[in-house]
């Protein structure tokens, strides 16, 4: 059974961007472009969501990802409840079921979780009653499909058509959950050629199978692309000695601007964030005039609404549908 998608072909639950399609993603696509202006107006908000009670369920620290989605849910005018798990029930020992469970009973209509083991979101959508929507916002080294389709979203929005375009994918690989959602849209989108960059140790092993060409020299890797796509080293998830010093990193994989002139000229420089300068890439990129990365934390914003939005229409129309 497909979580993802009811038998109408709507969009039911958000947890990969695998095991969705093209269409699906379009629509995503569309539908942010719609809410893109909301920011604009006077009174930032449309009802959309009005009296929908919406759970951000966060058992991993974040920032952008956890305030954009609440932006978002704010701008469809939802109730929202953040829920930090690490100061909460988890360390008193609770099942994410009976997490689940207690938070149904509250009426809540849709959960936006982040969790550090991969299959969480899948887990508990499995679980909810037919009315409620669940949206992965980032399971272990698993999926981060909204981080993937805001970027897919930024791509779009600068370079138009995905056809003709090459896009290097630059960094930890292996621990990136932004990744895997990152080559699976860029994929299912029709992009001409995706790259990943990476030190051998951070790639995983038969890469290409994901549909992608791998390279472990950055100028090879970049050149003539039209995107670049800089990820963070996920020092959290590394175990053991993969990589001899961040300064080494730099030295062989960081973006400087004398890098950067082996893509074309006119290619753009994104990353999910947070940055760490220095080892990813200097400031001098991060904030030169390629750089889109705060334009990403701007459209995680409409995305976010459109994921919203999609996912509990559907479940709308299944309640009706049931009666
Ligand atoms: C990413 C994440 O949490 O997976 N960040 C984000 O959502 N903005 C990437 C990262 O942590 O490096």
């Amino acid at each position: 059974m497909n979580l993802q998608i009811d038998d109408q072909g709507r969009l039911r639950h958000f947890l990969s961007v695998d095991g969705l399609n093209r269409d699906i993603l379009v629509d995503i696509l569309d539908a942010a472009e719609s809410f893109a202006g909301v920011p604009e107006q006077t009174v930032k908000k449309v009802p959309l969501l009005r009296g929908k009670t919406i759970v951000n369920l966060f058992f991993e620290a974040s920032t952008r990802t956890r305030t954009t989605f609440e932006l978002a849910a704010k701008r469809l005018s939802a109730d929202v409840l953040n829920i930090n798990i690490n100061a909460s029930s988890a360390v008193k020992g609770e099942t994410l079921l009976d997490t689940l469970r207690n938070l149904e009973a509250m009426h809540c209509d849709m959960f936006v979780v982040r969790h550090a083991d991969s299959g969480a979101a899948h887990f508990m959508a499995a679980h909810v009653q037919p009315h409620v929507a669940v949206i992965n916002a980032g399971d272990g080294r698993h999926a981060h499909p909204t981080q993937a389709m805001l970027d897919m979203f930024t791509i779009r929005r600068q370079k138009g058509d995905f056809g003709p375009l090459c896009v290097a994918i630059v960094g930890d690989i292996l621990h990136s959950r932004v990744a895997r959602s990152q080559i699976q849209a860029l994929n299912m989108l029709g992009a001409g050629e995706v790259r990943v960059v990476a030190p051998r140790t951070l790639l995983p092993l038969e890469v290409e199978s994901l549909g992608v060409r791998a390279f472990t020299d950055l100028k090879q890797g970049i050149h003539d692309a039209d995107v670049i796509m800089m990820l963070r080293l996920q020092r959290e998830r590394m175990q053991g000695a993969l990589l001899p010093s961040a300064h080494e990193y730099f030295y062989r994989y960081g973006l400087t601007e004398k890098r950067l002139s082996h893509a074309k000229d006119d290619a753009i420089v994104m990353h999910p964030g947070p940055i760490n300068r220095g080892v990813e890439m200097d400031s001098q990129v991060a904030d030169g005039p390629r750089s889109v990365i705060l334009q990403q934390v701007s459209h995680g914003i409409a995305v976010r609404m459109a994921v919203m939005s999609m996912a509990m229409r559907s479940r709308e129309a299944a309640a009706r549908e049931a009666t």
